[in-house]
């Protein structure tokens, strides 16, 4: 008989499967309800750009080619945007490609990386499927990355530093001077990676680091289309770091992992300076609501400078999950992120935050 756990490496067993948000159309189909709001998944609930979506069209008539590997108008306008080089840039099937490719170009079993104990689980799955060490630092009381607790942690295995600024699922930030201390100690042979998914949300909250203008040679960022930029469904995001490590990491880069489509959306998306606007705009009001609700609940929930708030949930965030989906809302349980009274919440469109406090109301009372 085929014993399938002896042929695979022993390192795929090392973690359990990423449990994401669950779709619409799966809960449709589950609970045959029609009115679903979806709040789990950190997406941007305005949609994407129809000027956009528009243009789109004219690409599809072209997916019989494989896309440019280079990317290469993607990257002419991000050397621009972002005052980086060509060879500063690497280009994924999200951010989230490019995470599991740092393990795949970095990480041997001898290594380590450390992250933070609620940071987002990507991050420690890179490095088990390479049958590499996670260490996980704990987080100040208020959930915040603890930089000092991290530094304590890295030893001469660590390869690779991962922090999420904004960080999944807490929504808060280290801030710059602590960042520039912090760097200013790590040694020079590890790798710091600045998951950013959620950085023009946050950048102009005070003191956010501008790690692009910081100039360290060991910084690695990464930056998404897939929050504000509304281009989740179609996977793509970047890292930009020094030419000699983009090097490294392009020689395990799948060919061809951006899709066409993904390549044209995104450029045009970043043209459409109104629907970054609004998405601002629907953020901004979405989390004065949701504040002064949660505020009138009772409920207790973490600052936040992204699209999504961390809360208490009063009962088990699991049991909370399940009661809201049986409402049609689909929130995000964080018990694999070892925070079981807590859930995450996306900040939607108007309509949706309602409906979202409206069913925790009925479900908490
Ligand atoms: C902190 C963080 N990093 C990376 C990602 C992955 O984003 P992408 O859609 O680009 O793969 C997410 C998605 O939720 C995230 O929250």
């Amino acid at each position: 008989m085929l014993d399938i756990k002896k042929l695979a490496r022993k390192e795929v067993f090392n973690f359990e499967p990423y449990v994401h948000g669950k779709p619409i159309d799966e809960l449709k189909r589950e609970f045959k309800i029609q009115d679903i709001y979806k709040l789990a998944s950190n997406e941007n609930s305005l949609g994407p750009s129809k000027k956009m979506a528009q243009k789109l069209t004219n690409v599809l008539l072209d997916v019989h080619r494989y896309p440019d590997p280079g990317c290469y108008d993607l990257r002419k306008l991000l050397v621009k945007k972002l005052a980086v080089l060509q060879e500063n840039l690497l280009f994924g099937n999200g951010s989230d490609e490019i995470i599991e490719l740092l393990g795949k170009a970095f990480l041997n079993k001898e290594d380590n990386i450390v992250t933070s104990a609620h940071s987002f689980i990507r991050y420690a799955m890179a490095a088990d499927l390479m049958g590499a060490k996670v260490k996980n630092a704990k987080m100040t009381k208020d959930l915040v990355v603890d930089l000092t607790e991290m530094l304590k942690l890295i030893d001469e295995n660590t390869k690779l530093v991962f922090i999420g600024n904004p960080n999944n699922p807490t929504g808060t930030y280290v801030k710059k001077q602590d960042f520039s201390e912090f760097m200013s100690k790590v040694p020079e042979n590890v790798l710091v990676v600045m998951d950013e998914a959620y950085y023009e949300y946050a950048k102009d909250y005070p003191d956010y680091p501008d790690t692009l203008a910081m100039g360290y040679e060991n910084l690695i960022v990464l930056r998404t289309f897939s929050k504000l930029f509304a281009l989740a469904g179609l996977r793509i995001g970047y890292m930009i770091a020094s030419f000699d490590i983009i090097s490294v990491v392009e020689r395990v880069r799948p060919p061809f992992n951006v899709n066409l489509i993904a390549q044209v959306a995104a450029v045009l998306s970043f043209g459409d300076k109104q629907h970054l606007q609004s998405t601002l705009e629907m953020n901004k009001d979405g989390m004065s609501y949701l504040s002064a609700e949660f505020d009138k609940m009772m409920v207790e929930y973490l600052p936040t400078i992204t699209n999504f708030i961390l809360f208490k949930t009063k009962i088990k965030g699991k049991d909370l999950f399940k009661k809201m989906l049986e409402q049609g809302v689909i929130i995000r349980s964080v018990d694999e992120y070892d925070l079981s009274d807590y859930a995450r919440v996306t900040i939607g469109n108007n309509k949706e935050n309602k409906i979202f406090i409206e069913v925790l109301k009925k479900v908490l009372t």
